[in-house]
């Protein structure tokens, strides 16, 4: 079943959502990177706010700088979703992005290795059960209530943001053209340092040792849980309806196994294991 227009429109074979414009994410192509721009690129539900705000935090030395006060979406705006339609030119360097965007729709500069992309995954089961707890309170997103049909529509990719499989493949294949670096969400959870260290170390950035700690201590689930900018609780109302639920859930490795069936489970993994087995990449299912 094809997902409902009320929601979706299909541009180049990716499905975006009603709130942005075919007009704005086709024009994406042509806009123009710096060399300082970073982008956090992920597939939904796969720690993307998380990582909005471990950079956000390295960005501003470990302590914020002022940028406490600001919405996340002002901080780092979403590429195809310009929701406040934010002037990109003129956001303070260095820029910073989220995109759920798969490889191919991203702007031509990105392709010649300018500015730099943090991509982060995260096991596709938890993917998909964050996903159907998503939809639930996110006006944005089609509600399917079912479980087994939410899915179905999941993996032939008939969901906001299209196939996880095809998107996850297509950045991992094309890796050489981007001046990349890949994380997990497993390994950020596991060892949140590390991860911070590495994103560090990618964008060039010098943090003392109590600003890595400060950031490690901020980044957790529970401090950025009680934190309204963080926790995306100042959308508008019309977007989500946030008594039904929250941006940061549970926030944990192997939720999967709370809904998913031992069936629904091993047809998942059969979908998968044909398209995945050449990628680099080992799934963490639990921890
Ligand atoms: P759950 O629904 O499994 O709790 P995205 O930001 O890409 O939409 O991903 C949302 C998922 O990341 C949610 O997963 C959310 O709880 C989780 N998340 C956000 N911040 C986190 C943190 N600091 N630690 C662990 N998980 C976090």
């Amino acid at each position: 079943m094809e997902p409902s227009k009320e929601y979706v429109f299909k541009y180049k074979g990716f499905y975006f959502g009603v709130i942005t414009t075919l007009e704005h994410v086709a024009s994406l192509e042509n806009f123009e990177i710096n060399d300082s721009d970073i982008f956090i690129a992920t597939y939904p539900k796969s720690g993307t706010v998380w990582t909005q705000n471990i950079l956000a935090l390295i960005m501003s030395e470990g302590h914020r700088n002022g940028t406490e006060n600001m919405e996340m979406m002002d901080r780092i705006p979403w590429l195809e979703y310009n929701i406040k339609n934010a002037d990109f030119a003129t956001l303070p360097s260095p820029r910073i992005f989220a995109t759920h965007l798969p490889y191919y729709l991203v702007p031509r500069d990105m392709r010649n290795k300018k500015g730099r992309i943090i991509y982060v995954t995260r096991n596709p089961k938890d993917v998909m059960v964050s996903y159907y707890h998503f939809s639930k309170f996110m006006n944005t997103v089609e509600r399917i209530p079912d479980f087994n049909i939410f899915m179905e529509r999941f993996l032939s990719g008939k969901v906001l943001a299209s196939s996880w499989m095809d998107h996850v493949a297509g950045w991992y294949s094309h890796a050489e053209d981007f001046n990349i670096l890949f994380l997990t969400y497993e390994e950020m959870k596991k060892d949140l340092r590390s991860a911070v260290l590495k994103i560090c170390s990618f964008l060039g950035k010098k943090l003392s040792e109590e600003e890595v700690d400060s950031v490690v201590r901020q980044a957790t689930f529970e401090n950025m849980r009680k934190d309204p900018r963080a926790n995306y609780e100042n959308l508008p109302e019309e977007l989500a309806e946030k008594n039904k639920g929250k941006f940061l859930r549970k926030g944990t490795v192997g939720d999967w196994k709370n809904i998913m069936t031992v069936a629904q489970s091993e047809r998942f993994d059969k979908v998968l294991e044909e398209r995945m087995k050449t990628l680099p990449i080992k799934f963490v299912w639990d921890i």
